[in-house]
């Protein structure tokens, strides 16, 4: 599929995807929702690819869904079309690891995007919010879940009921963000963190990700016991032997992701 909305580049085994809608702050509509979700599901199918980033421009990560998309949606439209449902979902279906390159305004839909990411990395001049309080609406794909757990009830409240901006330093101050970087140096920081995770074994990578979501999902004493077995069934993978063995040998492991 050739897209407009977005550019796709796989280089030494990472997907980079650009949001390409400058004219617009690459402000989330249909074809745009509709292009990511193709090329990360394509991404999750070519085993070339083993790590993931998503970035915008340096003014903007994402601006938000398209307003002007949603205005004249009625309940109908948007609640039986169930607008970003389909787009959001395959996103989540992503096994393999994705980090949000921000830079700029991370806003609405643009912060519940960055927040579906495995991590988040951000460059001195992001702001992230949940400004759809001033448009008589609320977040729709995440903002009042996934930031109540990130940052805690009363961030998320006050950002959610104010609509005001975070800046850098109080995305990471709260744990919103991963790290803070010049935003010279944004890409190739990211990209380096990219690059180390495709350097070890994609089965570990996979079984961390999911480790590390569950704890979301499920009470801590069940998801200690989910992260005890994964670690023991890791023991089942030539990978673990190598990984163990370059290290008492002094070498570096050759993984083979088997
Ligand atoms: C459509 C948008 C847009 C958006 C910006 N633009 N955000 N178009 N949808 N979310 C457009 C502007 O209309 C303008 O187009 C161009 O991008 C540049 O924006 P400006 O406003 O001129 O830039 P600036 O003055 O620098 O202000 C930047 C900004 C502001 C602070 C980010 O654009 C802004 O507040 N945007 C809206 C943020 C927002 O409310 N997001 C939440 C959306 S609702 P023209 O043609 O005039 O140049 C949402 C719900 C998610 O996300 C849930 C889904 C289910």
């Amino acid at each position: 599929m050739a897209y407009e909305t977005i550019t796709l580049a796989v280089d030494n085994h990472v997907a980079l995807v650009t949001l390409n809608r400058p004219d617009a702050l690459n402000a989330l509509n249909d074809v745009l929702m509709t292009e990511l979700a193709d090329a990360l599901k394509g991404c999750q199918e070519n085993e070339k690819v083993r790590c993931i980033v998503i970035t915008g421009s340096e003014k903007a990560f994402a601006a938000g869904a398209d307003i002007a998309m949603m205005k004249d949606k009625s309940f109908v439209d948007a609640f039986a079309g169930d607008l970003f449902t389909p787009e959001t979902d395959q996103i989540m279906r992503v096994r393999k690891p994705i980090i949000a390159a921000v830079s700029g305004y991370a806003l609405g839909g643009g912060c519940e995007l960055a927040m579906m990411c495995d991590f988040i990395i951000c460059s001195e001049t992001a702001k992230f919010g949940q400004p759809e309080i001033n448009l008589g609406v609320v977040a729709g794909i995440g903002g009042t879940q996934r930031l109540t757990r990130i940052v805690g009830k009363s961030k998320a409240m006050d950002m959610n009921l104010t609509g005001r901006f975070m800046d850098a330093e109080e995305a990471e101050r709260s744990g919103l963000v991963s790290r803070v970087v010049p935003v010279k140096k944004l890409m190739e920081e990211t990209m380096s963190a990219a690059q180390k995770i495709a350097e070890k074994s994609m089965v570990s990578v996979m079984v961390v990700k999911e480790a590390v979501n569950r704890a979301y999902e499920v009470p801590l004493r069940e998801g200690l016991l989910f992260e005890r077995r994964v670690f023991h069934s890791l023991f089942a993978t030539e990978d673990q032997k190598e990984g163990m063995s370059a290290f008492l040998e002094k070498r570096e492991a050759q993984f083979r992701d088997k």
